[in-house]
């Protein structure tokens, strides 16, 4: 019902709010869509103001996919006894807002920290090994985007061998789509990065250090 509608369009508004743009902004007076890969997204803030502020995108970009899953289905009447349908509505809108701001002419980032976010309360176990499997990957290849794919591949997988049939029953179905889509969606988004990947030209992350280090 209505509800629904609220909870989804309050989700994408609040995924829409460029804050990995908006911090690069300020504290570096810089537009990240025209500096290193020139992705509005948190390891670009990292590239180019340095680990500090790429942390505080991570984590800013994160909450909105946090902030929308726990907030909005627990304020409706009319939500499912488990929520998780609701969930996973709210956690989709949030991660599409981020990716396809309006504000932006659509232009958005690859949906990682958000989803981060998301699948933090979603789904903490399939979240930890995703995580386990970005950093592995990160540790052999400093490459972010390979480590993001890996990880979206590997929460996919996780869930799907951790809840099995469980994940397609009446009030969870939402979470088993979730667990295919999104992924794909994330990994799609890195299509310019597969492509350097492919080429070998993909960098390694070089994180900006303070003038004089
Ligand atoms: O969060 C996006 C990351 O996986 C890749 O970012 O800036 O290297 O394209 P970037």
């Amino acid at each position: 019902g209505l509800q629904l509608v609220l909870a989804a369009l309050g989700s994408a508004l609040l995924g829409s709010i460029p804050f990995s743009l908006l911090i690069a902004r300020f504290a570096g007076g810089i537009d990240l869509r025209k500096v290193g890969s020139g992705n509005v997204g948190a390891t670009n803030v990292a590239r180019t103001l340095g680990w500090k502020w790429g942390t505080l995108a991570l984590l800013c970009d994160a909450a909105k996919g946090v902030v929308p899953v726990l907030l909005f289905p627990a304020l409706m009447t009319t939500a499912s006894p488990g929520l998780d349908n609701e969930r996973v509505l709210c956690g989709v809108c949030a991660i599409l807002g981020h990716m396809f701001p309006p504000w932006l002419g659509f232009k958005g980032g690859k949906g990682v920290a958000t989803a981060l976010g998301v699948v933090t309360v979603l789904a903490p176990a399939g979240t930890g090994i995703a995580c386990l499997a970005f950093i592995v990957t990160f540790a052999l290849s400093r490459i972010v985007s390979l480590s993001s794919i890996v990880a979206a591949l590997s929460y996919a997988i996780a869930e799907v061998v951790l809840h099995g049939s469980d994940l397609w029953g009446p009030q969870t179905w939402g979470l088993g789509a979730f667990a295919i889509a999104i992924p794909l969606l994330i990994i799609y988004r890195h299509r310019t990065n597969i492509v350097r990947l492919w080429h070998g030209q993909e960098p390694r992350l070089q994180l900006k250090k303070k003038t004089g280090e």
